[in-house]
């Protein structure tokens, strides 16, 4: 057979196939979500997402101390207060659980990178990620209620601010209540690509976020759409966002590299906890390997272009990069 190319070629050899890989990955580009618990002493499992806790602020060191020995400096706090109400007050008290669990980090643990999620929906009885208006969210009344939350984090030591609740207008309304109080140089990463998607299930769970009644789907995106990720993207960066985000990760690769294409800033993808369920439960019923499908899924993420990847098995995947297992 007279056969000039020949892709085969460059497979043939485990270091030639090292050599030639178009996709590279680094531990410093890995984020780790932590959900913090209000109260004292608690380790709790989350049921839906076997080997992920919730830790009261008390208890938190211990993952902290595994993921920067494990080479991760990116943690994403949550927050799980004791008490919800309407106009979810906890997500600005000053003694707020994220608030709290920052301040301490940010003292025990100097050389990480503290970055705050910042939505209502943990801290609303309704569950929804805004203030009401009937039975709807109201979006401009919400973007104070968002500012006066980014600024609460930002006293609190937060090094970045992340809007996960997809009002529109929210990244500008941030922007000028950070800067307004001398945090110009507090870098947002938004939420820009937030599909109403099933995969956000075990985390709600976790979170206890569930809404009360309805759905996402007057806030959050249509996952039939492209053009509008697109939109989103570019508004939020138009209006001052330094990073945006896709999510989820796994099912929205096409969405990953369109995004990456359309703007000039950095761009994560979050894997989110239905992701991790996915792999957690078909491992442990034997259908997968753990280790090569949570490389796998990464993988493709960044090969899709981001830039950051968010991840609950982030130490892992840190462990993984170590032993030479990734790109
Ligand atoms: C808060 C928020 C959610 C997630 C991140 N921030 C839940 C939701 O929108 O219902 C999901 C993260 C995950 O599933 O891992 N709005």
């Amino acid at each position: 057979m007279e056969l000039i190319k020949r892709p085969r070629r460059l497979r043939s050899n485990t270091a030639l196939r090292k050599m030639v890989r178009e996709t590279r990955v680094d531990k410093s580009s890995l984020i780790y979500p932590i959900f913090i618990a209000e109260g004292e002493n608690i380790k709790e499992e989350i049921p839906s997402m076997p080997g992920q806790y919730r830790y009261s602020a008390d208890r938190m060191d211990e993952k902290l101390l595994e993921l920067e020995q494990a080479g991760v400096s990116g943690i994403m706090f949550f927050g799980i207060p004791k008490s919800k109400d309407d106009m979810g007050s906890g997500a600005y008290a000053v003694d707020g659980v994220v608030q709290q669990a920052i301040r301490r980090a940010k003292l025990q643990f100097p050389r990480l990178y503290l970055i705050a999620d910042l939505c209502m929906c943990e801290y609303t009885s309704h569950g929804h990620c805004g203030i009401l208006c009937g039975e709807n969210v109201d979006n401009d009344k919400t973007l104070e209620y968002l500012a006066k939350i980014a600024v609460s984090q930002a006293y609190a030591g937060a090094d970045m601010i992340a809007p996960s609740d997809m009002m529109d207008g929210r990244v500008a309304a941030i922007r000028a209540a950070l800067d307004e109080h001398g945090f110009t140089n507090l870098p947002i990463m938004s939420y820009s690509v937030k599909y109403a998607s099933c995969f956000y299930g075990p985390f709600r769970d976790a979170a206890d976020s569930a809404p009360a009644f309805g759905d996402r789907k007057t806030y959050q995106m249509d996952y039939h759409n492209r053009r509008e990720a697109l939109k989103e993207a570019v508004l939020d960066v138009q209006e001052g966002a330094d990073l945006v985000m896709v999510k989820p990760a796994m099912a929205y690769a096409d969405i990953i590299r369109e995004v990456r294409q359309a703007v000039d800033v950095p761009v994560a993808a979050y894997s989110v906890s239905g992701e991790y369920a996915m792999i957690k439960a078909a491992a442990a019923a034997g259908y997968m390997d753990e280790e090569k499908a949570v490389i796998e899924a990464a993988v493709c993420a960044y090969r899709a272009g981001a830039d950051l990847y968010i991840s609950y098995y982030a130490a892992e995947l840190a462990r993984y990069m170590e032993e030479g297992k990734l790109g």
